[in-house]
């Protein structure tokens, strides 16, 4: 394989540019050319791309974003994008190409692969969704975003002895919020894959409140139903009895910003590295991943068909831990 391209699309995080980085420096270590291809399968229907070197990708490893840019395309979703996006690799001589995003991006790269142009895939978003991987490049980085926040929440909650709703990103997954949820020492959490009855939300506070908490804190992912907004709007309604006053934070996209930390840049590092060997070594149509602290390959089909199961295990460690 002498060329391959290398995109990064979807929803941004920490860890791009660090895994970036490391397609390129594998790329150039293996003696194959590497493409960099800007605003995803969006800059690919476009022929947007230029060669990389080891210097174009110097001092990007401290830098939140990505250097390529990224997009949501839905020409993508259609055939005709599709061949157009062919159609470019080919006329730019490209060989294989590695996609770095989330569930949409890597649904995309096995349309690829089932057109027979081999493409290999690297789970990286904040919503840790992916399948075929323990953990997603991003993850980490996002969880000490929203610790950083609970924790300052926390401090004015106690101060004024509120309630607050903090709402994490996530899409369908509620593994931010949970995850965040016990390492911030939040009273409750409410995620997309367990339903929550407003009584037992209600019932919660008005517990914290007659325990003596000085302040109860709810993570809530953004796709629990019926929302955020909603539970603040219900919860306010209820004031009087509820003991604290209630207040909503919503965290947004300051979640998917900054500087990766160690774990992300080693883990985007050994992905992105391990994509470049696996295209050189004939393994197309797979998703680099980390499972159980080793670099792995899973089929794309595998990777994206299904919703990524809840551990439980966590579920049941938050309850024990906010009494
Ligand atoms: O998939 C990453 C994510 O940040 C989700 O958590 C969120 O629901 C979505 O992207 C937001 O998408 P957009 O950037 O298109 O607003």
């Amino acid at each position: 394989m002498k060329r391959i391209g290398v995109l990064t699309s979807g929803g941004d995080n920490p860890g791009l540019n660090p895994c970036i980085r490391a397609v390129v420096r594998m790329g150039i270590h293996l003696g194959v050319e590497v493409m960099g291809i800007r605003r995803g399968y969006a800059g690919l229907i476009d022929g947007e791309m230029e060669l990389m070197a080891a210097r174009s990708v110097g001092g990007i490893i401290a830098q939140g974003g990505t250097i390529l840019g990224t997009a949501r395309c839905p020409e993508f979703y259609e055939v005709s994008g599709r061949k157009e996006a062919l159609r470019t690799l080919n006329r730019f001589e490209i060989e294989g190409l590695v996609v770095i995003g989330g569930n949409g991006s890597l649904t995309g790269a096995l349309e690829l692969s089932r057109m027979e142009f081999p493409t290999v895939g690297v789970p990286s978003t904040i919503d840790n969704d992916v399948n075929g991987t323990d953990i997603s490049i991003g993850v980490d980085t996002a969880l000490d975003t929203i610790l950083d926040a609970v924790d300052k929440i926390k401090d004015t909650a106690t101060s004024h002895n509120r309630a607050f709703l903090v709402e994490t990103m996530g899409r369908n997954s509620g593994y931010l919020a949970l995850v965040s949820g016990i390492v911030g020492g939040a009273e409750m959490v409410l995620i997309p894959e367990v339903e929550t009855p407003f009584e037992e939300i209600h019932e919660l506070i008005e517990s914290a409140y007659l325990r003596g908490k000085p302040h109860c804190i709810i993570i809530v992912a953004e796709g629990w139903k019926p929302g955020t907004e909603a539970l603040a709007a219900q919860l306010r309604e209820h004031q009087d009895d509820l003991g604290f006053s209630v207040r909503l934070t919503r965290l947004g996209y300051v979640q998917r910003g900054g500087s990766a930390e160690a774990f992300d840049r080693l883990l985007a590092t050994r992905l992105g590295a391990a994509a470049v060997r696996a295209l050189v070594d004939r393994q197309g149509g797979n998703m680099v991943g980390w499972v159980k602290n080793v670099v792995t390959l899973t089929p794309l089909e595998g990777a994206v068909a299904f919703q990524k199961a809840l551990d439980h295990d966590l579920c049941e460690l938050a309850e024990i831990m906010s009494i």
